[in-house]
């Protein structure tokens, strides 16, 4: 099997370097693509996605790369536009055009955060912000163009590598005796390693059972808000390095317009994924065992 991966230095892309690469041969770019092979991987380069799809003919192509900075897409909504809707849409032609397979990610932000029910995957859309629009419309257009796709939505992912919410919260902890966290959004931190992995798992399922082509919600298994996640990460370092300095005794729960932010945010991002367990036979972790995992690594 042939595999192409778009965005290998992502959070997620990083992890599938390693999962995707057991199942063949694995072609991964960043934005600045391979020059001496002549391989774009730039999602603002349509004309070069589609060269570089012609010429690998791949198996399979994994787009990991995106717009993810949620409040700058607000303000710079036609480069939201390009990466997260139009890239994938000239991905999803190619890939039809050679018959390979489309595996893409999208996000909880399709939804409008209301009430306090899983989302389920055919649930009514309503994204709060371009972001999730330009995410949402990208699905669409997959969908749309290549019926054997696999789009994954999932929520407030985080990875060991590079900067993340833990990262941050134990820095500020070894600053400050209070933090001031957000306590009316709710969701399940996912980890990268853990969308790569199942990324691989139905990869190998769908090259013996196409019909399970589709859209599938993936995320850790219960839930949690901001501030739920940054007590939980401040008590499992302190059990983790008792000797590690955090001068933070209270975590202030507060309500998400004491930081006001350009992008509206969902309040309820929990996702159903009970669908992706049943069609490919995955149980998904409680999001505390992965991020347990993650502390232990950075710590
Ligand atoms: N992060 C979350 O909380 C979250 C939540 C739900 C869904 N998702 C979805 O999950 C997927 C993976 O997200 P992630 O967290 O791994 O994101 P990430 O760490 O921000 O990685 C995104 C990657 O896209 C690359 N990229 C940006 N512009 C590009 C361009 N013009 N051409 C090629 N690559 C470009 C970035 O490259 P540079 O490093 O060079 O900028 C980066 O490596 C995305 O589809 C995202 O929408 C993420």
């Amino acid at each position: 099997m042939k595999i192409l991966l778009l965005g290998k230095n992502g959070q997620v892309g990083w992890e599938l370097q390693r999962s995707l690469a057991p199942l063949g041969e694995l072609v991964a770019l960043d934005r600045t693509g391979d020059a001496s092979h002549r391989l774009c991987g730039d999602l603002q380069n349509l004309d070069g996605l589609h060269a570089t799809v012609h010429a690998l003919r791949p198996d399979v192509i994994v787009n990991a790369a995106a717009h993810t900075a949620v409040d700058k897409a607000q303000s710079e909504p036609e480069l939201a536009r390009r990466l997260n809707t139009e890239a994938p849409a000239a991905l999803a032609e190619a890939a039809q055009a050679v018959g390979a397979w489309l595996v893409h990610y999208s996000t909880d932000y399709v939804f409008d955060g209301s009430g306090s029910t899983p989302w389920a995957e055919d649930a009514p859309t309503g994204p709060l912000n371009v972001y999730g629009q330009t995410k949402l419309e990208g699905e669409q257009a997959i969908a749309a163009a290549c019926p054997r796709h696999l789009i994954l939505r999932t929520s407030w992912v985080y990875a060991a590598r590079g900067g993340n919410f833990a990262r941050t919260m134990l820095r500020l902890a070894a600053e400050r005796e209070v933090l001031t966290v957000i306590d009316d959004q709710w969701g399940a931190p996912t980890g990268a390693e853990l969308i790569a992995d199942v990324t691989a798992h139905a990869i190998r399922q769908l090259t013996h059972r196409p019909q399970d082509a589709g859209t599938y919600h993936l995320s850790a298994a219960g839930e949690t808000s901001w501030h739920g996640y940054a007590g939980f990460v401040l008590d499992s370092a302190r059990a983790l390095r008792p000797a590690l300095a955090l001068k933070t005794r209270t975590i202030e729960a507060v309500a998400s317009s004491a930081f006001p932010t350009p992008a509206r945010r969902p309040g309820n991002s929990r996702l159903d994924t009970r669908r992706l367990q049943t069609v490919f036979g995955v149980h998904l972790p409680d999001w505390q065992r992965g991020v347990s995992r993650m502390l232990a690594e950075i710590l």
